[in-house]
This record gives C-alpha cells, structure tokens and sequence, in this order.
C-alpha cells in the first residue's frame, strides 16, 4: 500500500505546479482521456488537476486497497458491518445481489407497491374520501432519499401531495399539516428503529391531529414491528425491512413507500432498475472504467493528495435541490470517522465536508469565494442535458452556465488578460493598474462534471447509486468501517439527559458552566 500511496504523491508533485491550462494546451485528447461513460451517463474528470498516468496511479492505489475484495464481500452478504455485526446488502433491494436466505424482498416489495397503487387509486381510502395528502414522518435516511427523490421527480408524482416531516421543531409539523384535511391525510411513520426521538414525538402530534382517524389512516415503515404494534398501526400497514439495510441506503425499501405512493410502482421499479444497472457496472466493470472507483479515486486525490478539505456539488437542476443534503448524510455520516476497521487511528484525512444548491442560483451567492477565494474548494457539477418535456425553453441557458463555472473555475483569468481588454475598453492604465487584480481570476481549480439524458426515475436511480458506491469505494481505500453512525450517539444522549431541565425546569446535575447558563436563559427567557 505504502509504494501506491508514494506513486500517487510522485504524480502529485509532478502536476503541482502545471496549471490546468496547461494541461489542456498540452493534450488535446484530454475529454477523451479522462471522461468515461455508462450508456448516456458522462463523468468528466478533464478539469480534475490530474492526468491519465496519476488516474492510472490511483487506480492501482484503490486494487491494492483491496476495493474488489471488499465489493464482492459486501455482495456476497459478509458482515462487513464489523461493528454492529451486519451485512450491507442495500444492493439486494434492487435485486443486484440475493438477499439472506428466507429474507423475501421480492414479497415484501409487492405488498408495499400494492399498498401505494391501492392509495393512489382511492381503493383504500380515509374517512373522507380518497387520500389527498401523504404525510411521511422520519429522518435522516428515513427522510432524505426519498424527499430528494420526490423534488426530483415532480413531474411523475401523480399521485396524492407528498409532505416530508423531519424535524423535532414543531413548526415543521404546523407549516406542514396547516391547510390539510385530516379526514383525506396519509401519515407514514418511517423509522428504521422505531425509537428514534424526533419521529417518535412527530408520530405522537400526528396521531393527536388524525385523532378518530389513526387508527386507519396511518401506516409503518420499519424493522422493529413490535415497536410499530405498541404504537396501534395495525400489522396490515406495517411494511418491513432488514438490519442488513442501513438507514442512509434505505430508499431502496419499503422506506420508498411515500415516494412509491406519488410517483407509482411503474416509476419506483424504473428508479430500482437505475441503480440496478450502476450496481451491474459497479461489480463487473475493470476499475480503469469504473465509474464510482473513478469517481471516488478523483475525491482521494483532492482529499488526501492535493489537501483540499470541502466538496461543492452543484446540481444545475432545481429538482435535484435537496440532492446535496442527500449526498452530505450518505457520504458524511458513512465516512466521517477517525478509526480504522481495527478501531486504529487511521492515518490520512477521511471524509470530505459536502455541501451545495444547485445553480444558477448559487453563483449568485457562494461562487465569488469558488472563483477568487483563498481557499480551493472542488466543484461536482451535475446536469442533465434535456429538460423534462414540459420545461423546455430555459434549458440551454442552465447548460451554458454550468459549462461556464467549470471553465471559469479551471482557466480563470489572467492579469494579462484583464489588462489587455481593459485597455481595449478604453481604460487609462491607472485604473488598469488598480482594478485588474480584483478582476483576475486564478484558474487552476477543478471540477467534476457529470452529465446525462434526461433526470428520469432510472437516472436518478444511477445517480444515487453512482454516490453510494463512490462512497463505499472511498471508505475502503481509508480503511474505516462507512456502515455504522457511533457519532451521533452522544448528542442522543445528552439531549436525554437536558430535556427535564429545558421542559420542567428540573435541575442540572454535573452540567458545565455553559450549557447550565444557557438552560437558564433559556428558562428566564422562555417564560
Ligand atoms: O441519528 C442517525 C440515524 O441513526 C441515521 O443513521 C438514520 O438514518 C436516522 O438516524 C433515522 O433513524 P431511524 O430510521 O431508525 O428513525
């Protein structure tokens, strides 16, 4: 490993100092080179500050990683979840891999999707009519994926309104039920546990709303069915799943069923059959063409070789708007750990930070520090290259804007440059002189860009399943364990312990001088 990850620096130190302009100048064949494709899917990694030799370089550093070995154990069904003793079999759910034994997702797949078709076709019905509103409560990976994927694909949510839940601050739960009907609502409980506190307490409110109607107007999505029967949501809408599924890969199941109810059970298998299809390429595809070993090498080359700390993922898409949030739990909660398998400390940086907004609108707000700020942050851009039927007219102007970003941020502009056209402009030279470096961009600054047809449920479906092997893929070259979460236990904690004092007014025993201080505050000013 170690003669890899000194390979990769040598390549490092050899293209540290060749701007990317010049790179471009130098090979005209570098798109070709360093762009690869699955069917319509494009990743461009042109514009990353490497070149085919240092690709190559990282690609052997990810095979002798052990990459493949870990792969074809996650897809064997190994318990590669070492601390929590699990399989990670999320691929299953797409039927990439089998399931364990006596584990019937197929089944279990056709009573959700029955479920969601018997919903959207007014065969099971509220109290007063067929289901207008569908209130889905969860959180984190029981609300993320399928959220992102009903912005994504409004236009094939004909079923009833979809509402996402998450929060424990009540005005999510108001804003959201404001203006809805009890008598025609939906509320879906998703929680992998069961016990989480923030959805445990919505359920309560929405339970309370529904009054005389809960009992048939709500349903379960979960793997702990006792928890969902002393709750009162009767076993026929309680819809299971697997330990071997983690929460943040979970969208997959019946954690879907929302997403499932507005877009259909055609649409969802269109969305399984999309990651189905990244999954094929993922578990067969030489690394040299695999995307998401591509894809996560570039990330270990930013990360860990170039030492850039942030990623911006900047879908040029308003659909794909909650796309980042998305991203930022698989990818964050997966790898941000300190510890190897082993429990060692492991020894490089880990995850990156990962946030963004798609553009155009966030070149109106954060891309001035992209461009001129002091620090690099690396930009994945995600297109598609056609709109929806039903939106066509802007679509190149979208396009044209994030091509821009990227060259702006790779080429930038020089001094020489600023300096010649202000001088074609008519400027005097002082002025010249004291605005060009304000006006000079450095260039030099990667991005990936990843572009395909159209965002239909089956490229969405890609999409994410492009991330969550990116993901894997990158926490197997760092070593760490991307299938648990121990870090947000302790928050869990000790909101348990402060949650009398805040409520009640209870004293704080062995609370620092800080937190004491702001529960009082908190009580003097909260009345
Ligand atoms: O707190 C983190 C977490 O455990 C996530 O991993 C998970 O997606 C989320 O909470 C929700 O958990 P559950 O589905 O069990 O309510």
């Amino acid at each position: 490993m170690t003669e890899h990850w000194t390979e990769v620096h040598a390549h490092a130190e050899r293209l540290r100092g060749r701007q990317l302009r010049r790179l471009f100048a130098e090979d005209p064949a570098r798109f070709a080179r360093l762009s690869f494709r699955l069917d319509d899917l494009v990743v461009d990694l042109s514009k990353e500050k490497l070149d085919a030799p240092a690709l190559g370089a990282l690609v052997a550093l990810a095979r002798a990683a052990g990459v493949e070995r870990l792969r074809d154990a996650m897809a064997a069904g190994d318990e590669i979840n070492l601390t929590e003793g699990r399989a990670v079999l999320h691929m299953a759910l797409r039927d990439s891999v089998p399931a364990p034994e006596g584990d019937d997702v197929a089944g279990t797949r056709a009573r959700f999707l029955d479920f969601a078709e018997a919903v959207r076709a007014g065969r099971f019905t509220g109290a007063g009519g067929p289901f207008s509103d569908v209130v889905n409560i969860g959180i984190g990976g029981s609300d993320l994926g399928p959220a992102m994927a009903a912005r994504a694909l409004r236009p094939d949510c004909d079923g009833p309104r979809l509402h996402f839940v998450s929060n424990v601050d009540g005005a999510h739960m108001a804003d959201t039920l404001a203006g809805l009907d009890p008598a025609r609502t939906l509320a879906v409980v998703a929680s992998k546990t069961f016990t989480t506190l923030e959805t445990m307490a919505n359920a309560r409110l929405v339970r309370d709303w529904l009054g005389a109607h809960a009992a048939r107007q709500m349903a379960a999505v979960s793997t702990n069915l006792a928890g969902c029967a002393g709750f009162g949501i009767p076993e026929s809408r309680v819809f299971g799943f697997w330990d071997w599924v983690g929460g943040r890969y979970s969208m997959w199941s019946a954690i879907g069923l929302a997403l499932a109810i507005g877009i259909g059970a055609r649409r969802f298998g269109e969305l399984l059959a999309g990651a189905a299809s990244m999954d094929r390429h993922f578990l067969t595809a030489p690394l040299e063409r695999n995307l998401p070993v591509l894809l996560a090498m570039a990330g270990i080359w930013r990360r860990n070789v170039m030492g850039w700390p942030g990623v911006a993922l900047i879908p040029y898409d308003q659909r794909l708007e909650r796309f980042a949030a998305y991203v930022q739990q698989l990818d964050m909660e997966s790898n941000g750990k300190r510890v190897t398998r082993d429990g060692t400390p492991v020894a490089m940086a880990t995850g990156p930070v990962i946030w963004g907004e798609p553009g155009t609108n966030a070149q109106h707000s954060f891309f001035q520090l992209l461009h001129q700020g002091t620090d690099i942050v690396p930009v994945d851009f995600i297109a598609a290259a056609r709109p929806r039927a039903a939106d066509a007219g802007h679509h190149a102007l979208l396009l044209a804007n994030c091509l821009a970003q990227g060259q702006a941020l790779a080429f930038g502009r020089s001094a020489a440059e600023v300096e010649a056209e202000m001088a074609v402009a008519g400027r005097s030279p002082a002025e010249i002189a004291r605005l060009a470096p304000h006006r000079t961009f450095p260039g030099d600054r990667p991005s990936t860009t990843i572009l395909f047809r159209e965002l239909d449920a089956f490229a969405l479906g890609r999409l994410t399943a492009l991330f969550e092997h990116k993901v894997f893929v990158q926490g197997a070259v760092w070593g760490v364990n991307s299938f648990d979460q121990w870090g947000v236990e302790l928050g869990k904690a000790l909101a348990g312990t402060l949650i009398p004092a805040i409520r009640d007014g209870a004293p704080l025993a062995q609370a620092d001088a800080s937190t004491a201080g702001l529960a009082a505050a908190i009580r003097e000013l909260g009345g």
